[in-house]
């Protein structure tokens, strides 16, 4: 008989509460299983593409295109700098974590000349300074990234859009880890490209790339003195080959009109479903089961006896970033965790990566269903590992604040 009873071996895959890709709803799975179609067939492209599209809309709320390609996150913060900016084009790129950061790589490939607002990591932004900055540079762009999945925080995009619009910048705004899950306003915001992935809050599948595009940002893809160095993730060309006259385009209305890159069809279909539920639900209350399941989850955190990572004014309702306790490391809590209780977490990132934890709730994780496992899980891992709280504790706290919020 083995000392330790592993818990796991009844079940077939862990539970993915890291900060995505995430659990997905059953009718999403679902529609991944049906025979292959081909995206140019018009039932395709106007009974799934388009009303997905359209969909995608209400939740990036914006009355502008919404743009689905094939890639992640990053197929779509690539894909909207390439499209905007030239060579030599200043930018200021706000670096308050590790994806900030990453703006400032993708910033060289297209030879940006990219200055960064450094943010200390889990810190504010300071509002003042960055405008000053942003008059200081007057740049082209300035990008920024709404919710930090490095550091679990969620920075002012509203406060930071009125600045880019003060100077005639475009607002470039990562919402990999916001978007269906917080409030992302992208037209009231003044953001001018919205890019985000279909891993994470959407609750769909990893495989796609979302960009919403304003006027002003077709309009400086139109003014380009030279035509962007991709031919794939060119934006301008969904403008000139998919979208029709009557909506800023260039196919003439009800004319048969092409994708510029094969669209993943069972990708799309599996989207679909997902933007139908989050319709369903409703925004407004999407947004506020996520900041209740987060609340839950900090308190049963803290009843636990750790400590959140980031400025509490910052907390991210779709990610949060726990330090460990000193002498315990996040590896071994990750490792037991998943291999002892069959939940997987997150350890944070570059030179977090030793001294914290990620959690994510988002989609369907953002519920008693699956926050409440999860505490108990981190309470017996961190049991197992030496580092003793009162058992049931942090379970407590979280089902108190579902209990208050049901
Ligand atoms: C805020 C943020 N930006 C960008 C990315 C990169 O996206 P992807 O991994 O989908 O390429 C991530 C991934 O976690 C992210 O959280």
């Amino acid at each position: 008989m083995p000392a330790m009873i592993n818990w796991t071996q009844v079940h077939t895959r862990p539970v993915l509460m890291i900060p995505g890709p995430t659990e997905l709803p059953w009718p999403v799975v679902q529609a991944l299983n049906q025979p292959p179609t081909i995206q140019y067939d018009r039932t395709f492209d106007l009974g799934v593409l388009e009303p997905t599209t359209r969909g995608l809309r209400e939740v990036f709320q914006t009355a502008s295109e919404v743009i689905l390609m094939p890639g992640s996150g990053r197929t779509a913060l690539e894909a909207g700098a390439l499209s905007v900016i030239e060579p030599g084009d200043r930018v200021l790129v706000v670096g308050a974590g590790q994806f900030g950061i990453l703006m400032r790589e993708i910033m060289n490939r297209v030879g940006a000349e990219w200055t960064e607002f450094a943010v200390e990591w889990g810190q504010p932004v300071d509002l003042a300074r960055l405008s000053a900055e942003a008059e200081r540079l007057r740049p082209k762009a300035i990008t920024l990234v709404h919710n930090e999945t490095s550091t679990g925080t969620t920075y002012p995009a509203a406060e930071v859009g009125k600045i880019a619009r003060a100077v005639g910048a475009l607002f470039l705004l990562d919402t990999v880890s916001s978007i269906a899950g917080l409030d992302v306003r992208t037209d009231e915001w003044g953001v001018d490209l919205n890019m985000t992935g279909s891993q994470k809050c959407l609750a769909a599948p990893l495989g796609l790339a979302l960009v919403a595009v304003s006027p002003r940002a077709w309009q400086a893809m139109e003014q380009r003195k030279v035509k962007a160095r991709s031919y794939a993730y060119d934006l301008l060309r969904w403008r000139e080959w998919w979208i029709p006259v009557s909506r800023g385009g260039k196919v003439p209305d009800g004319a048969p009109r092409r994708q510029p890159v094969s669209i993943p069809t069972h990708l799309t279909c599996a989207m679909q479903v997902a933007v139908r539920l989050i319709l369903e639900e409703g925004m407004a209350s999407r947004v506020r089961r996520h900041e209740i399941a987060a609340t839950a989850l900090r308190a049963g955190v803290q009843a636990i006896g750790l400590e959140m990572y980031p400025h509490p004014a910052l907390w991210s309702n779709t990610v949060s970033c726990i330090k460990t306790p000193a002498g315990v490391e996040p590896a071994a809590v990750v490792a037991q965790m998943r291999n002892h209780y069959g939940i997987l977490i997150g350890t944070g990132l570059d030179k977090n990566r030793s001294t914290t934890l990620r959690v994510g709730t988002m989609g369907i994780t953002a519920s008693p269903q699956y926050v409440l496992p999860t505490l108990s899980a981190l309470e017996l891992a961190l049991r197992d590992l030496g580092w003793k709280s009162e058992p049931g504790a942090g379970v407590a706290a979280a089902q108190k604040i579902f209990a208050d919020h049901g």
